[in-house]
């Protein structure tokens, strides 16, 4: 199965995505995290990410794609994967339809998670205690909702107007989401 996981900072995406590829058999891609190995590798792509990703920006689609193409060319990625914050704007939502026709892996569909943002910002703030990631502080934050409301929202139309989204309510406890995501894809649950 092929998947795009979309909804705002701390709606649940890296979360139920490692709990949703144990239970699809597919594996789990995060440009965020494929960022965050650059920028900890200290590589010249990670460079040029960093500031752009602590001041809560969208790094630039050109080096998002040529990352996330040469991720999706791996052997492991040939049964099936959830991708989880791509694409982060319609131009990327374009792109990433050419590039599985190159690799000849179509989509199968898009799951948008909803959350309140008031619980985001709890969420997030939670997040920043526990581990300290830099952008997860509240003006960051602020920030990060700006752009995903200007930029990647217009995305959920992309896929509603293809008959491709499935809107599930991200509020409950991760089991409960994550059954109703598996309802929403119509995966049967032992
Ligand atoms: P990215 O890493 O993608 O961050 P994000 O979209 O802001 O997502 P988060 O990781 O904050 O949230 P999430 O929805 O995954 O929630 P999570 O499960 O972690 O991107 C970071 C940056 O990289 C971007 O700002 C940008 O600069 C750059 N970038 C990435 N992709 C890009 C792209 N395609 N193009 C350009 N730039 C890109 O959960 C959050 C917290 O909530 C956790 O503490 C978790 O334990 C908790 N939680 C989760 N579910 C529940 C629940 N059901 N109940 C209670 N708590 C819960």
């Amino acid at each position: 199965m092929r998947i795009v996981l979309l909804g705002a900072p701390g709606s649940g995406k890296g979360t139920q995505a490692a709990r949703l590829k144990e239970a699809l058999g597919v594996i789990h891609v995060s440009t965020g995290d494929l960022l965050r190995a650059q920028v900890a590798a200290g590589t010249e792509l990670g460079r040029a990410a960093k500031a752009v990703m602590e001041a809560g920006q969208l790094v630039s689609d050109e080096i998002v794609l040529g990352m996330l193409e040469a991720r999706l060319r791996e052997a492991d990625a040939a049964g099936g994967f959830i991708l989880d914050g791509y694409p982060r704007n319609v131009a990327q939502a374009g792109a990433l339809d050419a590039l599985l026709a190159r690799i000849g892996q179509p989509l199968d569909q898009a799951v948008q998670l909803d959350v309140d943002e008031s619980l985001l910002f709890d969420r997030l703030a939670g997040r920043a205690a526990a581990e300290g990631r830099k952008d997860d502080n509240p003006e960051t934050v602020r920030q990060r909702l700006s752009v995903y409301a200007a930029q990647t929202a217009p995305v959920i139309d992309f896929y509603a107007a293809r008959g491709a989204l499935k809107r599930v309510d991200g509020v409950g406890t991760v089991d409960e989401v994550l059954a109703r995501i598996l309802a929403a894809l119509g995966v049967a649950v032992a």
